[in-house]
């Protein structure tokens, strides 16, 4: 009987230890989280993850994928979003994406240090960077070819440029949609589908990042590419050193590239901290130690020493909100007139 006892006693004691203490007391711990879908460049999502986690103790992951491909997901989670923050990528998607009922109106309290014209006064996207379209070449390239590099929209019809250049596709990538409505704005739309006819002619590959015509150039795979300038400059540094860049001459469009904050996402109030934490002056000031040689948008920010040459780009006055509202139908417009479809891989 006494063993008995004992026995059960032991058992009640052995039951009692392994339940979980917060368990016990009610007030289990719920580990907070958090998933973001990143547009920009993969090393600076993953160092922005990684930063973010050993600052807040939060559990950060990330999904890259280009602009278009983000807007895809976006549609087909509507009801189920599995993140709650976009971040990166031209915010002309981001608009697009609120046009779709994607994107929940967040005006962060670090948004004052935002540049005016650099986020949207309704809280539907915040600036976080601003990029430069331009021209990537491949100088060895160039001079076994006896070509010059192209420095106008209107170089890139020359026959000698037939078949070596690379570009991604606006259907996919956010680079690719702003030369898109860069075009647009500059010549108007018709003029701009005709021009793009036979730049179609000219192209040798469409990619399905924007990224890839860079590196492309770098490696040797295309004597020419379209991509945002900074891009070109990361690769270079990186030891490409072929790598030339130029702008074209008749203006060129950019991006700002922006973070908001996702409908019906997961963990709303985890995403607003990150997102207030993404706009200060020293989370931006990262990206440079990545190779992200974007401009900043927080009024405090230093821009990167490596974006200094192309500071004086000329630059269109390029309407994001139009961008944006026009995105879906612009791209079913070119891949009409060109008969193209943006690359899966
Ligand atoms: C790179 C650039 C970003 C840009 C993004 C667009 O990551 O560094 O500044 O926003 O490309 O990517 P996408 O593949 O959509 O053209």
């Amino acid at each position: 009987m006494k063993k008995m006892f004992l026995l059960l006693s032991l058992m009640f004691l052995m039951i009692g230890c392994g339940k979980d203490k917060s368990e016990t007391t009610g007030t289990k711990e719920v580990k907070k989280t958090l998933t973001f879908y990143a547009g920009l460049q993969e090393d600076h999502a993953a160092m922005i993850a990684k930063k973010f986690e050993e600052e807040t103790g939060i559990k950060t992951s990330f999904v890259r994928m280009s602009s278009g491909e983000v807007l895809a997901r976006l549609k087909a989670e509507k009801n189920n979003m599995s993140a709650s923050v976009w971040y990166g990528g031209p915010v002309d998607a981001f608009v697009a994406a609120n046009e779709a009922g994607l994107i929940e109106s967040y005006i962060s309290p670090e948004a004052v240090n935002i540049n005016e014209e650099q986020k949207d006064p309704d809280g539907n996207w915040t600036g976080i960077y601003v990029g430069y379209l331009g021209f990537v070449g491949n100088q060895k390239m160039l001079d076994e070819k006896r070509l010059e590099m192209p420095t106008s929209w209107a170089d890139l019809l020359k026959p000698e440029y037939k078949g070596e250049i690379v570009v991604a596709h606006p259907g996919s990538s956010g680079t690719a949609y702003t030369m898109l409505a860069t075009l647009v704005q500059l010549m108007g739309e018709d003029e701009a589908m005709e021009y793009l006819k036979k730049f179609n002619g000219q192209v040798r590959q469409y990619t399905k990042s924007g990224t890839a015509p860079g590196r492309m150039a770098g490696q040797g795979e295309t004597t020419i590419g379209i991509t945002f300038l900074h891009d070109a400059i990361k690769y270079k540094k990186e030891g490409y050193i072929d790598i030339v860049i130029s702008a074209p001459s008749e203006g060129t469009g950019y991006e700002i590239g922006g973070v908001a904050l996702l409908k019906n996402g997961p963990d709303q109030e985890t995403a607003k901290q990150f997102i207030d934490w993404v706009l200060t002056k020293e989370v931006q000031e990262m990206g440079k130690t990545v190779g992200s040689f974007q401009f900043l948008t927080n009024k405090d920010a230093m821009p990167p020493a490596e974006a200094d040459p192309i500071k004086d780009t000329k630059l269109i006055k390029y309407d994001f909100d139009w961008a944006g509202k026009n995105r879906v139908r612009l791209v079913e417009r070119f891949s009409i007139e060109t008969s193209t479809i943006a690359p899966k891989k």
